[in-house]
């Protein structure tokens, strides 16, 4: 794998430093050296704030080789790092899905949604269960859980990448589960700054973080709806359902979270329940970008342990699911991800 450019003294210093601020974005491991006829101040302070690493004169072959070992030395221990890390900009994406109801189907979303990423697309997607309290995603998915995010707490402050990855449970080569605690009583020592440090190592390590939640606007839940890139609201054709998903909204507003972020889903659109899907549109003001069909299939994969997009593609729960994740990995390779910087005006 190329770790090394050398830049000729004819290209002019513009290109240079725009070809080393491309490769330090996509490929922080490579190294530029550039060669000049002869050495200007100004050139090279410039050339070194683009990321350059090295400026060599033209006529000085022995400073020009010191120059590219050294180079090459930085490359390796970069690239061993990257190992750990593939995700170089350490933004992987915040896929989360809420609602402010039991039962919507949100477990069911995010489990496939998980999954039919880290199949349809080469990235590493990491599903977080924060449903602190009653999470099922274990169970969910056929897993014994060895490792939990109680495994945290005793590292609180000094949690890093490193001790982040540990809490992970492999479920296949693209995809990990942070699996909520198995004891309920444990999310009282679990901070929302605890919560946020372990996302931000897993943005360094994973492409996307797809997080399941509880029906509740807990102090994480809302530090991690502000952080999100995406946020899938569900909600099924009931009353109660559209009501609550009325007031989550209007939270999410009074927390300034862009409209755009948001992504309407309607579960189990096919049931007759006497609303009618424009209808509730209206009375929304937004409108479902996803529709999920009704389907036995659904609780039956959950009940045998297997996401419903690996045993069964074909469905028609898993087709709508995996177009949903083929569009937001589209829509999400196409977007810079969302400030880091809190913009939460209400808690
Ligand atoms: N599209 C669907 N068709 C049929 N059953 C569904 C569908 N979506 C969810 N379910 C079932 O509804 C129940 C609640 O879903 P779940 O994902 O656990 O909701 P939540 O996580 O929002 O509480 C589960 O038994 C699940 O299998
Ligand atoms: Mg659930």
């Amino acid at each position: 794998e190329e770790q090394l450019i050398i830049v000729g003294p004819d290209v002019k210093i513009a290109t240079a430093t725009s070809i080393a601020e491309n490769f330090r974005l996509s490929k922080s491991s490579l190294g530029v050296v550039l060669l000049r006829k002869r050495l200007d101040i100004s050139e090279m302070s410039e050339a070194i704030r683009a990321g350059i690493r090295e400026v060599v004169s033209i006529d000085d072959a022995a400073s020009l080789v010191a120059a590219c070992k050294r180079s090459l030395a930085i490359s390796r221990q970069l690239s061993d790092l990257g190992q750990l890390a593939p995700n170089h900009s350490g933004r992987g994406k915040i896929l989360m899905v809420f609602s402010a109801k039991g039962g919507s189907g949100k477990t069911a979303l995010a489990i496939n949604l998980a999954q039919a990423l880290s199949m349809d697309t080469d990235k590493k997607v990491v599903l977080m269960d924060l449903d602190l309290q009653f999470g099922d995603i274990a169970i969910s998915m056929g897993i014994e859980p060895k490792k939990t995010i109680s495994d945290a707490i005793s590292m609180q402050n000094e949690i890093d990448e490193l001790a982040t990855s540990s809490l992970l449970t492999s479920y296949n080569k693209n995809l990990d589960l942070l699996l909520a605690p198995s004891n309920p009583t444990d999310v009282e020592y679990i901070s929302s700054h605890l919560i946020s440090k372990v996302i931000e190592n897993l943005r360094m390590s994973h492409d996307y973080l797809v997080i399941d939640t509880s029906p509740t606007f807990t102090e994480t839940i809302l530090d991690t709806l502000d952080q999100a890139d995406r946020i899938f609201l569900m909600t099924t054709l009931d009353m109660p359902s559209i009501k609550n998903l009325k007031l989550v909204v209007e939270t999410l507003q009074a927390m300034n979270i862009p409209d755009n972020k948001l992504e309407f889903i309607l579960n189990r659109s096919d049931l007759d329940t006497g609303l009618n899907i424009r209808e509730v549109e209206a009375m929304l003001g937004h409108v479902f970008s996803t529709l999920i069909p009704s389907n036995t299939q659904v609780p039956a994969s959950t009940n045998r342990g297997i996401p419903l997009v690996l045993s069964d593609p074909s469905n028609n729960v898993s087709r709508v699911i995996t177009n949903l994740a083929k569009r937001t990995d589209a829509l999400m390779s196409s977007v810079d991800s969302a400030p880091t910087q809190n913009t939460r005006a209400v808690s």
